[in-house]
C-alpha cells in the first residue's frame, strides 16, 4: 500500500455510498482524502469516522456548479499542492423515461455524471501536471455503461458516455506522453441510497431482501486493486456483478 502513502486523493460524492467507503478506506491506507458532495453536515460526521481525521479536509460542493468546483480546486493547490488521484465517483439516477420524463431531471444527470466528471478530470490533470506526478484518474461507472437495463434512459446515456470519456482520455495521455492512468470502475447493483431512491422504497426491499446486491466494500476493493497497481499498469474497466444477478 506503499502506493497510496501520502497521495492526496479527491474523492467526489463522498457523502454517502460508495464515495463514502472509498473516502474512509484512502484515509486508513494513507492517502490525504479530500471528501465532498453538497451535505455538509454528513462529510464532518465521515470526517469523525476515519481513523486519521487529521488527514481529511471535507468541502462543500455542487457539483452543477462549475465555479464551486473551481473553488474546490483552488482550495486543495492552496493546502495540499494538487491532486494525485482523482476518484469520479459523485452521480445522481432518476427515473424519468425518454418518451415522458422532465428536462430538468435529465439535466441533472447529464450535468452531474457527464459534465462535472470532465471538470473535474480536467482540473485534477492540470494540478498532476503542475505537481509532475503520474497521477490516477477513477471513474465510477457502472454496468449500465455496458448494456442498457429496462428503463436505462439518460442514466444509461451518461454512463456509456463515461465510457467513451474513459477511452478518449487513455488515448489523449498516450499522444500528449503522459503516464498519467485512467481507470473506469462499473459495478452492478450496489446497495446505496441511489440504488433504493431509483427501485423506490417498496421495490428496492424487495430486491434487496430476494437478492444479494453488491455491497459499497466490494466496490472499494475493485477500486483500491486498481490504484495499487505497478506503475505501468493500467487498469482499463472492472466489470462488477453480485452472482446472484441475471441482467
Ligand atoms: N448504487 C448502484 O447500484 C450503482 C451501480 C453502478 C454505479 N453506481 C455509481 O456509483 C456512484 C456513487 O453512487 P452511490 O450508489 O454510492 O449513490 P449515493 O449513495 O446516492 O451517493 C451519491 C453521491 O453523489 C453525490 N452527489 C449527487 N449529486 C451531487 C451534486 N449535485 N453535487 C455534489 N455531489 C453530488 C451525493 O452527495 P450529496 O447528495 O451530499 O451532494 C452522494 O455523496 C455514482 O456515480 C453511481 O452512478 C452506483
Amino acid at each position: 500500500m506503499e502506493l497510496l502513502q501520502d497521495k492526496v486523493a479527491l474523492v467526489t460524492g463522498a457523502s454517502s455510498g460508495i464515495g463514502r467507503e472509498i473516502a474512509k478506506d484512502l484515509v486508513a491506507k494513507g492517502c490525504k482524502v479530500v471528501a465532498c458532495a453538497r451535505r455538509y453536515e454528513r462529510l464532518q460526521k465521515l470526517r469523525e469516522e476515519v481513523s486519521a481525521p487529521e488527514r481529511m479536509d471535507i468541502i462543500k460542493v455542487d457539483m452543477r456548479e462549475e465555479q464551486e468546483i473551481h473553488d474546490m480546486f483552488s482550495q486543495i493547490k492552496e493546502k495540499w499542492g494538487g491532486v494525485d488521484i482523482l476518484i469520479n465517483n459523485a452521480g445522481i439516477s432518476h427515473r424519468s423515461a425518454l418518451i415522458d420524463g422532465d428536462t430538468k431531471l435529465w439535466s441533472e444527470m447529464l450535468n452531474v455524471n457527464v459534465l462535472a466528471l470532465c471538470i473535474c478530470t480536467r482540473e485534477a490533470i492540470q494540478q498532476m501536471q503542475e505537481k509532475e506526478v503520474d497521477g490516477h484518474v477513477l471513474h465510477v461507472s457502472s454496468m449500465a455503461a455496458h448494456r442498457v437495463p429496462p428503463g436505462g434512459g439518460i442514466y444509461a446515456a451518461t454512463k456509456h458516455a463515461v465510457k467513451a470519456l474513459t477511452e478518449s482520455l487513455r488515448k489523449e495521455l498516450r499522444v500528449a506522453g503522459s503516464n498519467i492512468r485512467i481507470t473506469s470502475i462499473s459495478p452492478a447493483l450496489v446497495k446505496t441510497a441511489l440504488m433504493s431512491d431509483y427501485l423506490k422504497d417498496k421495490e428496492a426491499s424487495n430486491l434487496f431482501s430476494k437478492t444479494k446486491v453488491l455491497d459499497s466494500k466490494d466496490v472499494v476493493s475493485a477500486i483500491i486493486y486498481a490504484l495499487t497497481q505497478p506503475p505501468h499498469v493500467q487498469v482499463h474497466d472492472i466489470l462488477l456483478r453480485s452472482v446472484h444477478q441475471i441482467t
